[in-house]
């Protein structure tokens, strides 16, 4: 980000500062919490890129979310420098096998991918999310292997009893990150982690219906506890609307606005100024403070995709 102080205004210079250099609380501010919206193509996955890379050169295990359909995970690698020493792990379920796809302007080929494999998201988040950068994949819909614990299950029915066991078990891989976002809030210890979701709208979109509803509502009650245990957690979406306001109304205390954005009530940026801004800038608001900021774009075109066999994608 310093290299960015001369297009920057001061205040969004220190409010990103702030998220970087974070300390743990109760003590310290603990885990930052930011929503990042935006027409398509404005910039909103660089920024998320942006904080992976920076959190994970700071010793931080950044947990990035892959996309299967279009992963930008190469812009993160190419904000990386050179000589980096953040080890890159991707995390596959174990009896998941994708295939992975490179996209270089119009070209699309095969590209070979080392991938270690998990069991289940405690495990992910317990023993083997380590410093660094980890790419995790949710396991496929056509997984048929794939349930979520016990353990998830009974807290889920706890807080709430509308919520049909049944269907969970229907849904399974569509309950992954929810199990996820619970194992990290209950992980055995409280080191500083980063989760990064590109989409959210493909994981808590506005109008969901049955136990995803629910689990909307109580993974909005986690999301609370995320700061109190050192959990950054940044997440992209073209408008807040997508999004079950559960989720982003919770405790999301950083904005970030590129062009395109409508801005949520009672924020300090005003319409008219993200209504201005161009490619790449943004305005991003932390309480008190707000400031106009610039990404650069990354060093590289290339995106790319994983399919988990011929039978079916890996989900979101
Ligand atoms: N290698 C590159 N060189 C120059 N500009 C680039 C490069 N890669 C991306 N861009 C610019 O970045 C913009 C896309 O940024 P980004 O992928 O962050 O957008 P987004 O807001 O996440 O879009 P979407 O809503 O489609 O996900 C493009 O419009 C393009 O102008
Ligand atoms: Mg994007």
């Amino acid at each position: 980000m310093l290299e960015n102080l001369s297009k920057c205004n001061y205040y969004a210079c220190m409010i990103y500062r702030q998220i970087l250099h974070s300390q743990p609380a109760p003590m310290g501010y603990g885990g930052c919490q930011g929503e990042i919206y935006g027409e398509k193509g404005t910039g909103k996955t660089i920024l998320l890129a942006k904080l992976a890379s920076d959190l994970a050169l700071r010793g931080i295990p950044v947990v990035w979310r892959f996309r299967p359909k279009r992963d930008h995970l190469p812009y993160i690698l190419s904000l990386l420098p050179e000589d980096h020493d953040v080890p890159i792990n991707f995390w596959v379920y174990e009896t998941d096998e994708p295939h992975f796809f490179e996209q270089d302007g119009l070209s699309l080929k095969r590209v070979e991918i080392e991938y270690k494999n998990y069991s289940r998201p405690s495990e992910l988040v317990n023993r083997k999310i380590k410093k660094g950068l980890n790419v995790v994949l949710a396991p496929s819909t056509s997984n048929e292997d794939y349930e979520p614990s016990e353990k998830f299950i009974d807290e889920v029915m706890t807080l709430n009893p509308a919520i049909e066991v049944d269907e969970l078990y229907k849904v399974r891989s569509g309950v992954f990150w929810f199990e996820f976002a619970w194992s990290l809030v209950h992980r055995k210890n409280r080191k500083f982690i980063a989760f990064m979701f590109d989409e959210m709208s493909e994981w808590c979109p506005a109008n969901q219906a049955g136990a995803l509803y629910h689990l909307n509502g109580i993974l909005a009650m986690w999301i609370n506890d995320f700061r109190g245990t050192n959990i950054h957690f940044f997440f992209t979406a073209h408008d807040s609307r997508d999004i079950d306001w559960r989720v982003y109304a919770s405790r999301i205390e950083f904005s970030f606005y590129f062009r395109g954005a409508r801005v949520r009530d009672k924020h300090r940026v005003k319409q008219e100024n993200v209504d201005m801004l161009k490619n790449l800038q943004y305005w991003v608001a932390h309480g008190y403070y707000f400031g106009f900021g610039v990404v650069f774009p990354p060093k590289t075109n290339k995106i790319l995709f994983a399919f988990a066999d011929e039978k079916g994608e890996i989900p979101f």
